[in-house]
C-alpha cells in the first residue's frame, strides 16, 4: 500500500466509521461498526482495531507490528495488537516473554533479509524512535516518529513542545506529532524531555511518603 494513504476513523455516538483514503479523497475501503452496544471501552478498542486491520487488508496493506516491553510482568494489549497486525513480534529487554532484545533486532533483521516497507512508524521513547530511525535509515524506508515533547496549552503559543526537525523549530502540537524521523533532533529532543526530572522525582518521593504516612 502506498505510504500516502490514510487511515481514517470518525467515531460518533452510535456508530464508528473507519475507512483508508488515499491522497485524492477516495475511499479505497471502508467500515463500520456500532459504538453505542458498549458500555467498557477496552472491548470497543479490540472491535476499532480488528476493523482498522480489515479495512487495511482491503486496501492492500499487511501490517508487521514489532512491540517492545521491559519485561513480562508488563505487557499489556497483546490482543488489540494480534487484532490489527497480520505479523505481531513480541521482545522483552531480559527474555522473560516473547523474543529477548529491543525492537530494532527484528527490523533490523527483516530489513537485510530484503523485505521491504512502504512506511515504519515509530511510536514510544525517544530513545526507541532515535534507534528506529538510524536502523532504517540505510535502508531509505520513510520512517515517521510520533514526538511525545512536554506540553502545557496545545496551541502552539507556550513554546513547551519545541522540536528540532530538518533545521527549523517546530511546535509538535501543532506541527506534529508525527515527523519524518530522519530529521528530527533526537538529542536535543531528549535533552528537553529530562528537564522537569528533578521536580517529577521530587513529586514521585512525596507521592510515596503520603502513601506511607497513610498505611502506617
Ligand atoms: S504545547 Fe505549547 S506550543 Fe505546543
Amino acid at each position: 500500500m502506498n505510504s500516502s494513504y490514510v487511515v481514517g476513523i470518525d467515531v460518533g455516538g452510535q456508530t464508528s466509521k473507519i475507512g483508508v483514503v488515499d491522497a485524492r479523497g477516495t475511499v479505497l475501503a471502508q467500515t463500520v461498526i456500532r459504538t453505542d452496544t458498549y458500555s467498557d471501552v477496552a472491548p470497543y478498542i479490540v472491535e476499532l482495531a480488528e476493523a482498522v486491520r480489515k479495512v487495511i487488508k482491503e486496501a492492500g496493506a499487511e501490517v508487521t507490528v514489532i512491540v517492545g516491553f521491559r519485561s513480562k510482568d508488563i505487557v499489556i494489549l497483546e490482543e488489540e495488537f494480534k487484532a490489527c497486525a497480520d505479523r505481531l513480534i513480541l521482545m522483552t529487554d531480559d527474555g522473560s516473554y516473547g523474543r529477548h532484545g529491543l525492537v530494532t533486532q527484528p527490523l533490523k533483521e527483516m530489513l537485510e533479509a530484503g523485505e521491504e516497507f512502504d512506511e515504519v512508524l515509530a511510536i514510544g521513547p525517544i530513545p526507541m524512535m532515535k534507534f528506529v530511525s538510524l536502523t532504517t535509515k540505510p535502508f531509505g524506508t520513510h520512517t515517521s516518529v510520533s514526538l511525545n515533547p512536554i506540553m502545557v496549552d496545545g496551541t502552539g503559543m507556550c513554546g513547551g513542545c519545541r522540536v528540532t526537525v530538518g533545521g527549523e523549530t517546530k511546535f509538535a502540537c501543532v506541527d506534529g506529532p508525527d515527523f519524518n524521523g530522519y530529521e528530527v533532533d533526537f538529542d536535543e529532543a531528549m535533552m528537553r524531555s529530562r528537564m522537569y526530572a528533578p521536580f517529577e522525582r521530587h513529586a514521585h518521593e512525596k507521592t510515596c511518603n503520603l502513601y506511607r504516612k497513610e498505611v502506617r
